[in-house]
This record gives C-alpha cells, structure tokens and sequence, in this order.
C-alpha cells in the first residue's frame, strides 16, 4: 500500500495556510515498515510561538501546533506508527470512532500505557465518515493543555460536494511571555474549569482565513480545548449545520448559535460570497454578544468552480438503529461534591469535586480498575437516563459508540446522533444506542479537569 503523507496541499492553500505542510515521511524507523502504516506520529516536546512574548515549551504531535490532520476513508483501514518521544507515558484516542476495544487508546482499560521512547501501532477502520480528532489520554490536563490535540477527518466514500476548512479550536494557559500559568486552579476545577488566556484557531491568535470566492464551504469546528464551550455563531450569515460531533444531520438546519462544549465537533455548510476580500467573522456569543473567534475571507479561487447553490446534506452514517420498545433504560445521576472544599495546593488538583452514581474516579495511572459503571449484553439497546445534579454544565462522551440524544427537559429535540452531549445545570436527557462494540468504553466529562477529578467511569459490552 502506498504510504500517504500528513498533508494533502490542496486543501492547505485554503485552510489558513497555518497547518504544517509537510510529512516525518524520512524519519528513520520508517524505512523498515513502509507498508506497514499510513501516517507515522510523534508525541515529542518542541517549542512554538503562541503568545505574542514568546515561545512556549509545547508538547506537539510530531512536534507541531497545530497537529497534522489524519485523514482517512471510510471503510478504509487506518494505519498510525505511534511514537512516544515524551519523557513520560501516553497514549492516542481517536475520539468519536467506532473503533475496536484494544484500539481506543485508554491507558489501563484498552492498552498498557505506551512507556516514554516506546511505540505502538494504531490500525483500525473507520465505519463512518466525518470530523473526529485524537488526543492522549494520560496525564491528559498536561498532555492536551500544551498541544497534544489533532483532527482525524474520515472522508466519505463517495466525495461531497464541498471545499474543506479545518477550524480547530484550543486555548492555552499562558502568560504573554510563553511560560504557563498554572494549568488547572483547584477552586475552578470544581467549578466549570479552568479557562484559557490566550486564544488560538489552527493555532493562531483569531486568524483570517483565506477561502475561494463562490465555493461552498464545510466548515469543519473542533473544539479541541480543556474546558471551554464554544457558542459558535455566523449570525447573520446563512450558515447551516449539516454534522453534530461527526455524524451528518438528516436535513441541514440553520445555524443560530450552536453550545460546542469541549471535545465537540460542528460541520457548517455555507456559500461564500463570489465577491473577492469579503470578510465573515465567526463568533462565539455570550448571549447577545459575540467574540470573533477568527473570520473568513474570500480570495480568488485557484481553479474556475461552477455555480453553488444550496447545502446538501451529507450521506448518512451506518449507525444501528436502537430497538426502543425492547430497550433496558439505565439511569446515570452527575453529582457536585462540591461541600468537599479544595484546598489550594500549587496548581495539583488531587481532589475528587464530582461523582457519577455516587462514585468517583479520578485516577488514571491505577493499577486496579474500578468496577464498570454498567455491564450491557452485546447487541442490545439501552436508554441512558442521564441527570446532571450539579450547577456546572458538562460535555458528557461515551467511547466506541455513537448514541441518539432523544428528549431533554430543557429543550426540545430533534434525534441525533452524537458522541458527547453538553449537559446544561440541571438537565436531564435520554439517550439511545444498540450495545454493538464489545469491550470496556470509557463514559466521562470532557472538561479534562472534571474527568481527573472524578468525573470518569466506564461501562463494559459483552
Ligand atoms: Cu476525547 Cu475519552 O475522550
Ligand atoms: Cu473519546
Ligand atoms: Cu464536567
């Protein structure tokens, strides 16, 4: 098989010009095992311009902010040389795919932590095209918080009609020299977590990116931060969402305001004016008002394209869909420990603030696992009854599977499908999927400093 390189340079031209443009493609190990995987990967530290000041120490997929973009075709296996050049253990999740247990990338539960100068070969197939990413999940308040968050987009099997735009999100706890502020704040830990000083988007201070005049756009959003929810908007531009969190929508709806918590994912749809240097902000609201997160501006497109009209929805994942008259329904309450006060030790957040079903678990480097929250007969379906009891909201991921949010008492709900839904204070939600992976799959909070401190347990399928 003929190995890819990390980038394909058609679509950079476009993307902002802010992704690294070329592949490890010479890197020693590679010589040996050219057929053996598709995309060589490094975690490794390396130093990057974020902050005006000043470089920062980074921990950075093949060195790199923003990581390279894996992509890979639906269907298709995907085959990663994984290579840990950090000084202490990590691993790769590939977050959202379907994949198989002993490839999701959880230390302990899936795989042995992968030693610092180790390597492991990630290979799977992707069953479903759309927006995914990858990241550690190890010491994952560090390991995300400088740099270590990439996007793996899964191509359709039949090519769509659009022109690709990555836009991927992360903040940095960073002061305007480079050096770190403290990565996580114990009191905000157990609050809504700890936010970001400085913004970036593919890495870059609120860019402008380039787009071609009269094309249409998938805008594909990554909010790939620790903690922050994104309230991404177009406003008055005729936007429109056609993927929740990499699973397309049956019929493209309009995009208003759209809560992206961390770890979620958007695809926008949107035709670009054919006027030349037309400039269009993107926004994240704070009710009425917004915050340029970054703005697209139209150049002269490299190629002549013919005459857009109209968003198509994407083809439609494989996801089964769940059996609800036979479904067993399982209850799941998020509680606050929050009477349990921090103490303000340096930065180390080594508490438990929040609990699922009255448990906590907040250890990742354990040698002996809890018990699952839940054991699920392989094939059948389950209702989740989920319950946030506490005053934060939170972006609530289940590993391996794709599940259909049904009903929520704070809003109304059309299905979809998704990966990880955002909790509002208080809420209560349903949702549904056919127990078709087997294997032990993490169910957590995607704020990385809820998860490390206890928000975080796992179900098994068997
Ligand atoms: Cu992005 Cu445990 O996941
Ligand atoms: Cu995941
Ligand atoms: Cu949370």
């Amino acid at each position: 098989m003929k190995r890819r390189t990390l980038l394909k340079t058609g679509a950079a031209g476009f993307a902002g010009a802010c992704f690294p443009t070329l592949s490890l493609a010479m890197s020693s190990a590679d010589k040996a095992s050219k057929a053996e995987y598709d995309y060589i990967l490094t975690a490794e530290p390396a130093k990057a311009r974020i902050a005006k000041g000043g470089d920062s120490d980074i921990l950075g997929f093949n060195g790199q902010f923003p990581a390279p973009v894996i992509r890979a075709k639906q269907g298709k296996p995907l085959r990663v040389l994984f290579i840990n050049k950090l000084d202490e253990a990590t691993t790769v999740h590939w977050h959202g795919i379907r994949i198989e247990n002993s490839m999701d990338g959880v230390p302990h539960l899936t795989q042995p932590p992968i030693e610092a100068g180790e390597s492991f070969l990630y290979e799977f197939t992707c069953p479903d095209a759309g927006t995914f990413w990858y990241h550690p999940h190890m010491n994952s308040v560090e390991q995300l918080g400088k740099g270590l968050v990439g996007a793996l987009i899964v191509e359709e099997e039949t090519p769509q009609d659009y022109h690709d735009v990555v836009i991927g999100l992360k903040d940095w706890r960073l002061k305007n020299d480079g050096s770190y502020l403290p990565l996580s704040i114990p009191r905000e830990a157990f609050r809504d977590g700890t936010l970001g000083t400085i913004a970036t988007v593919n890495g870059q201070q609120k860019p402008t990116i380039e787009v071609p005049a009269g094309e249409r756009l998938r805008l594909r959003f990554l909010n790939m931060d620790n903690t922050r929810v994104f309230n991404l908007s177009m406003r008055d531009n005729a936007a429109q969402i056609i993927a929740i969190d990499g699973s397309p929508i049956d019929k493209p709806v309009p995009l208003d305001v759209h809560p992206t918590g961390a770890g979620m994912r958007l695809d926008v749809g949107f035709i670009c004016p054919s006027e030349i240097a037309k400039e269009i902000p993107i926004y994240d609201m704070k009710g009425r008002f917004g915050v340029e997160i970054c703005r697209l501006k139209t150049v002269a497109p490299a190629k002549k394209i013919s005459k857009k009209t109209g968003i198509p929805a994407l083809p439609v994942n494989p996801i089964p869909a769940p059996q609800l008259a036979s479904a067993e329904s399982l209850s799941f309450v998020f509680e606050w420990a929050g009477a349990l006060s921090p103490s303000d030790a340096q930065g180390q957040v080594d508490h438990n603030f929040w609990l699922i079903n009255r448990r906590a678990w907040s250890d990742h480097s354990h040698q002996h696992l809890p018990e699952p929250l839940a054991v699920l007969s392989l094939g059948k379906t389950y209702i989740f009854e989920l319950h946030n009891a506490t005053p934060h909201h939170h972006p609530i991921h289940l590993h391996g599977l794709i599940f259909t949010v049904l009903e929520s008492d704070k809003k109304t709900i059309t299905p979809f499908h998704t990966d990880t839904i955002l909790l509002e204070k208080n809420e209560r939600a349903k949702i549904a999927f056919v127990a078709d992976n087997p294997g032990k799959w993490m169910f957590h909070c995607h704020v990385i400093e809820h998860m490390k401190t206890g928000l975080m347990g796992y179900i098994t399928i068997a």
